[in-house]
């Protein structure tokens, strides 16, 4: 298990006690965060799953895949930050991890 947070755009925040081997989108969707919907189930096929991950995790989530990356194309608002939340798994090394979710989802 770990502990995640994901904030909403409007500052809410869900603190959520993930499974090891979920993924954050997974956890979002469980608990009705606004603003993930996640529409193509988590197969990094439609970017409505975007996160910007807390500056303090970049190093732990990593890199996204290149075809995360050509996904993310499709986002809106892309920063250097942004992950699709479906392709970050959580670990126990990722206890404590903190997303935000953007204004608008593409
Ligand atoms: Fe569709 Fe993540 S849920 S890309």
């Amino acid at each position: 298990m770990a502990n995640i947070s994901i904030i909403a755009f409007d500052g809410t925040r869900f603190d959520i006690v993930a499974a090891e081997g979920s993924t954050v989108m997974e956890n979002a969707v469980r608990n009705s965060v606004p603003g993930i919907d996640a529409e193509c189930g988590g197969a990094c096929a439609c970017a409505t799953c975007h996160v910007y991950v807390d500056e303090a995790w970049t190093e732990k989530t990593g890199q996204p895949s290149p075809m995360e990356e050509d996904m993310l194309d499709f986002a809106v608002d892309v920063r250097p930050t942004s992950r699709l939340s479906c392709q970050i798994k959580v670990t126990a090394g990722l206890d404590g991890l903190v997303v935000h979710v953007p204004e608008r989802q593409g």
